[in-house]
C-alpha cells in the first residue's frame, strides 16, 4: 500500500472493528500494523494440528453481549453456536458451581434450604462486619457474604490472582459478589451469547477482508513510526504508557501464564473451565477446550488441558488485567493529557485506554470512536478528535 489513508496499531478487535468500518463505510486505505505473527490480538485462536481442538492462545475466550448494535454488526462475519458458559469451582475435594447460587449454598452447607431461608443465613453471616467499615478487601467480602462463603471461594482464590493476602488489598477492589438465591449457574446474564461457529481467527480474518485493508504482522509501530507520525492519521490500541516511553512510570498489570498440555484421555474434567478455589493448589483455573465446542468431532482418546497461573506483570510479559491501583490511576490521568494533546493520533482500546474491556465492549467502543471521531473527521471535515 502506498500511503495510506488510516493508520491503525494493533489488529485486535478495537482495531479491525475501525478498520472494517473505514474501509467498507468510508471506501479508506487503512494500513493495520501488528507486531505479533497474527492477528485478532487476545481473541486470536489457533486449530491444535493433532487433535483438531481450537486453542484459546491468551485464555478463554467466551462471546457474550446485551448491546443489539454490536450483537447485529458482530452477525455479519460470522454465526455463533448455542454455547452457554458455566464454571465450577473445586474446594477442599468438592466440586461446586459458580457463580453463587442456591446450589452452591446448600452444597457447601449440607442443607436444603429455601431461597428465603439462604438469603436469610447470609444476611446473618455477613452482618459480622458493616460494608461501610471495612478497610480491607477481606472485611469487605465478608460484610457482603459472610465468612464460611468468603473463606471457601474468595479468599484463596484472590490471594493467587493478587500474590497479596486479602487483607493487605485495597477494599475498593471488589463492589460486590453477587449471590443468586436460584439455582441458575449461567455466568453471564446477557441477551446474547455463544462462540464463533468455525472459530475466532476465521471471524477476525473476515473483519479484514477487505481490498482496503492491509494488515502488515510481525511490524512494531515504534520501528516505522516515523513514516506516519504526524502526517497521516493514525488510531493507537497498543499501551499508552509505551506510546509515551513510559516518561510519567509504567502502568501495572497482572499477567497470566498458560500451561497447555495433550493428555491421553477423552475428557480430563467433564466442562471447559474449572477454578482452584484452595489456596495451597498454585494454579487458579483449569481450563480444557474442547468443552467449548460439544458440537464438533474431536480426535477421540485425546484432550488440551491448560493450568492457568496468575501474577504480577513484569516488564516484557503481556499486560491482561489493569491492576489499576491509587497510583496507576494518577499517572493514567497524566498519559490521558498527552494523549489528548498527541496531534494527529487517537487512543482506543485495552491497552490504548487501560481498562478491562470485554470483546463486546471492545468492539461497541471501536463503532463510537467511528460515529463520532473518524466518520465526520474524514467525511464532513470535522476537526480532528
Ligand atoms: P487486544 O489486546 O486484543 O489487541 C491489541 C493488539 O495491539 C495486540 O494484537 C498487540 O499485539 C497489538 N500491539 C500493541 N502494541 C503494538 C505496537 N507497538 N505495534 C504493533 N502492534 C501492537 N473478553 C470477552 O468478551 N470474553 C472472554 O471470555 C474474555 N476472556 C479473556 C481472557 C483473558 C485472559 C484476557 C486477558 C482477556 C479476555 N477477554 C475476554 C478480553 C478480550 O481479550 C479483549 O476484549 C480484547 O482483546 C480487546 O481487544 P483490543 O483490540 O482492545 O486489544
Amino acid at each position: 500500500m502506498s500511503t495510506p489513508d488510516l493508520v491503525i496499531v494493533g489488529s485486535g478487535f478495537f482495531g479491525l472493528t475501525l478498520a472494517e468500518r473505514c474501509a467498507t463505510e468510508l471506501d479508506l486505505r487503512v494500513l493495520v500494523l501488528e507486531r505479533r505473527y497474527h492477528l485478532g490480538g487476545n481473541a486470536y485462536s489457533e486449530k491444535d494440528p493433532e487433535t483438531g481442538i481450537e486453542v484459546h492462545k491468551y485464555g478463554t475466550h467466551l462471546f457474550h453481549t446485551s448491546n443489539e448494535r454490536v450483537w447485529e454488526y458482530v452477525n455479519r462475519f460470522t454465526d455463533f453456536t448455542a454455547y452457554q458458559h458455566r464454571v465450577f469451582g473445586k474446594y477442599q475435594g468438592q466440586v461446586y458451581s459458580l457463580p453463587m447460587n442456591l446450589g452452591l449454598i446448600n452444597q457447601f452447607f449440607g442443607r436444603a434450604f429455601t431461597p428465603d431461608e439462604a438469603r436469610a443465613l447470609i444476611a446473618e453471616q455477613s452482618s459480622e462486619i458493616a460494608t461501610e467499615d471495612a478497610t480491607n478487601l477481606e472485611e469487605k467480602a465478608i460484610s457482603l457474604i459472610g465468612r464460611p462463603l468468603y473463606e471457601a471461594f474468595i479468599k484463596g482464590y484472590t490471594a493467587k490472582q493478587w500474590q497479596t493476602d486479602p487483607t493487605e488489598l485495597s477494599p475498593d477492589i471488589i463492589t460486590r459478589l453477587p449471590v443468586r438465591y436460584t439455582f441458575d449457574n449461567r455466568y453471564f446474564n446477557d441477551t446474547h451469547e455463544g462462540l464463533p461457529v468455525d472459530g475466532y481467527t476465521a471471524w477476525l480474518e473476515r473483519m479484514a477482508d477487505h481490498p482496503n485493508i492491509e494488515v502488515r504482522l510481525d511490524t512494531d509501530f515504534f520501528d516505522v513510526a516515523d513514516e506516519y507520525k504526524g502526517t497521516v492519521p493514525i488510531v493507537y490500541t497498543g499501551p499508552v504508557d509505551e506510546y509515551f516511553d513510559h516518561r510519567e512510570g509504567r502502568l501495572s498489570w497482572r499477567t497470566v501464564d498458560l500451561e497447555a498440555e495433550t493428555l491421553d484421555v477423552d475428557d480430563y474434567q467433564g466442562t471447559g473451565v474449572v477454578n482452584a478455589n484452595d489456596q495451597d493448589v498454585p494454579w487458579t483455573r483449569v481450563l480444557e477446550f474442547k468443552h467449548l465446542h460439544p458440537e464438533r468431532t474431536h480426535l477421540p482418546g485425546k484432550t488440551i488441558v491448560v493450568h492457568e497461573y496468575s501474577r504480577f506483570a513484569e516488564d516484557d510479559d503481556e499486560p491482561y488485567y489493569p491492576t489499576n491501583t491509587a497510583e496507576d490511576r494518577a499517572k493514567l490521568l497524566k498519559y490521558r493529557e498527552l494523549a489528548k494533546k498527541e496531534p494527529l493520533v487517537l487512543f482506543g482500546g485495552r491497552l490504548g485506554t487501560y481498562k478491562y474491556l470485554d470483546m463486546h465492549m471492545a468492539i461497541g467502543s471501536a463503532l463510537s470512536m467511528f460515529d463520532n471521531k473518524l466518520k465526520p473527521y474524514f467525511s464532513d471535515g470535522a476537526a480532528w478528535a
